[in-house]
This record gives C-alpha cells, structure tokens and sequence, in this order.
C-alpha cells in the first residue's frame, strides 16, 4: 500500500445499510483541511413507500441496481478520475444485510482493483462524527443519536471509544415519527411530513404523555406516546386542521421526552468528565428545525456548545463515511487500516459493555 499522508488524500465513502444508497468523496490536503467534493444519495423513499415501510429485499436489489451509477456520479462530480481515489470506506453495519453486503462487496472489489486500503465503517459512529466534518469539534463530546433505526445518548471520549449512557427500551425517535405519520395518514418516511403539517398546527391542542419525563436516567420509550395518538387520531375525523394539531402535539410531546432526556444525561456527562462542554445532536431527526431550536436552546442554558451537522447530512449519506475513513486514516495512519476481510454486521453496537435491553429493537 502507498504511504499517502504526506499528500492530498481523497476518500470514497460507500453507504448501503437501509433505504439509500450513497456515495461522496472527501479529500483531506497537506494542511489537515478536509472538504466535501461530492455527496450523491438515492432515496428509496419511493420504492418503499406503498408498502408503508422499508421491505429489505426490495432495498437490496435498489442498492444492487444503483451502487455502480452512486459511485461513478460521485467520482464525476468530484471532478477527480478513478486513479485519484486513495481509500474506500463502506458502511459495514449495523443494517439489513442485503444493503450491508452489496456496499461491501463492492467497496471491496474497488479497492482490490485499485490497490487502495477498504475502510470498514460503524454507521452510528460515522453518524456521530459527521459534524466534525464540517466544524472544530474537541473530544470528548456528549452525543444524542436519533435515527429512523437508533436512539442512543453516548460519551464519545475519542474515536473508537464511544460509551452508552442512555438509549431507547422500545422504539426509536425516528420510528415514533414514521409511526405517527402513517395514523395521521401523511405519508412515509414521517419525519419531514409531521414537521410540515406541525407548522400549521397548536401544539397544545392535544394531551399527549410524555413517557420517561423525570425518570432519573437518560433512556428513552416512546411506545405508549405513539399508541395514545393512535387512541385519539381512532376518534377524530382526520381533516387538514386535525392533522396538523395531532402532528404538532406529537412533535412537542417527543420534544419535551428528547429535551428531558437531554438534561439528564448532561447531569451524567459531568459526572464522567466535569470538562465536557460539546454537545453534538445527528441521525435523520435532528433535521427537524424544532428539535434542533429546543436543543439549541436548552445546551446553551446548561453551558453545553451545540453542534449539528447540515441537515442534509443528518439523514444517511455517504459523506459520513468517507469522513469516518479520514479519521481512521489520521489516527492509525494509511498502512493500518485496510481490512479486506471484514464481514459486514448487522447488529454492531458502539459500547460492547453496554447491556442489552429487554424488548428493545435495536442492537444495544
Ligand atoms: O439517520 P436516518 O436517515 O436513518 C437511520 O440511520 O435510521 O434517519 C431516518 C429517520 C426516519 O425515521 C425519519 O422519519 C427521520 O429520520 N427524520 C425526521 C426528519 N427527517 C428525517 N424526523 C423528524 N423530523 C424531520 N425533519
Ligand atoms: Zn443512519
């Protein structure tokens, strides 16, 4: 393998594990500075959407379909050739395996052909990383991940020492917002669509609970408040102003539990490191300007620093992961990090010790 850190270095980054398939290239010059060149996702958004969920056979073959077209987009509009590429990095899990395995196999054959190193990559550590991408972030930081498959509040003390100090014991943020939307009858994915209908509507309109609210940790349920918009969405007529009501008294509601959530895990954080002061919020729900305003907010008064990343990169793209192969690539050096032989993991949790919890969906 070259030995390439002293020179411009430009990263491809594969990601597959869900419902887009993505592709991005990053570049890291002499200086340390890094730089998005390109960032193309497909959303498979329509492929699923009549059936009211991601059907992993279906994502598989999209991925199967597209990867080719992802990757030699990014690499045009990039502006730089197939030679120029000097590492691959591919979201290794965790995910449905069919995404995992179409991104890998093909992450590794472009590395083999070009004799570059293949960089496997933990999405929910690429997605915890990801602001850094874009500003001077210090570890260690606090992190709150909600996506459509995670919710998690992690001490993210360095690279690849990641511990969970809360997480969710039954759905997740992004799910109890695809969930509401699809009772409220506005479509799938819901996240953007209940942000939407919520800007028309009073949060206070409805009495929704707030599950876990004061509870003295930093886990998540959001079951019941889901099947309690259930009960009362039952009873209404579902015309546009109802919509909008039930929408914005669920997005406050998830507000406040997130908000709650938050506030406890900062007591947890100073207990850890008295010194951390970073506070980093990412996954497809810190897109929703509401959430991102109250969290905004709320660090600010609790003397944390706030950072998002751009809201494009909040849902899952491939700009992540070839970041997540910069940071590899800087701490452990080029020669280190190639791993051909690594095997794609559906279940891949960031906190090995983390205890798994009972009737939680997601992997630790
Ligand atoms: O990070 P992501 O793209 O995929 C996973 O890794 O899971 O997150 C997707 C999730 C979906 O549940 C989607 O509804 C939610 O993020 N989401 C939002 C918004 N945009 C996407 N939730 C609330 N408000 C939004 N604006
Ligand atoms: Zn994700």
């Amino acid at each position: 393998m070259n030995n390439i850190l002293n020179k411009n270095i430009n990263v491809l980054g594969i990601e597959t594990t869900c419902d887009e398939t993505a592709a991005a290239i990053v570049s890291l010059n002499e200086k340390g500075e890094s730089n998005l060149l390109s960032n193309i996702v497909h959303s498979q958004y329509n492929e699923h959407s009549k059936f009211g969920g991601i059907v992993p056979e279906v994502a598989a073959r999209s991925h199967l379909k597209n990867i080719s077209f992802i990757v030699a987009e990014a690499i045009k509009q990039a502006n730089i050739s197939n030679e120029e590429v000097n590492a691959v990095s591919v979201s290794c899990g965790p995910g449905l395996i069919g995404g995992l395995l179409v991104g890998s196999m093909f992450g590794k054959a472009y590395s083999l052909s070009k004799s570059i190193p293949f960089i496997p990559i933990n999405h929910l550590e690429a997605h915890i990383l990801s602001p850094r991408l874009f500003q001077n972030i210090d570890f260690p930081y606090l992190a709150l991940l909600v996506s459509g498959g995670h919710t998690q509040l992690l001490y993210v003390e360095d690279l690849d020492k990641i511990r969970r100090i809360g997480t969710t014991l039954d759905d997740s943020v992004g799910e109890a917002f695809d969930k509401a939307s699809i009772i409220l009858d506005l479509g799938w994915p819901g996240g953007k669509n209940i942000e939407k209908a919520a800007e028309n509507g009073d949060p206070q309109s409805y009495n929704l609970p707030r599950p876990m609210i004061k509870r003295n940790n930093a886990d998540f349920s959001l079951s019941g408040l889901k099947t309690a918009l259930f009960r009362i969405a039952e009873k209404e007529t579902l015309n546009k102003k109802v919509k909008s009501n039930l929408a914005a008294s669920f997005q406050s509601a998830a507000t406040d539990v997130i908000e709650d959530r938050c506030l406890n895990a900062f007591k947890i954080i100073k207990k850890i490191n008295n010194n951390c002061k970073n506070f980093v919020v990412v996954g497809g729900v810190a897109a929703n300007k509401v959430i991102r305003k109250r969290l905004t907010n709320l660090s600010k008064m609790k003397n944390f620093s706030p950072y998002f990343p751009p809201v494009e990169i909040c849902t899952d793209n491939g700009a992540m992961i070839a970041w997540n192969g910069i940071e590899k690539i800087l701490k452990y050096g080029i020669s280190n990090i190639n791993d051909p032989d690594f095997e794609p993991r559906t279940r891949w949790p960031l906190d090995p010790m983390a205890k798994p919890i009972r009737n939680a969906k997601e992997p630790r």
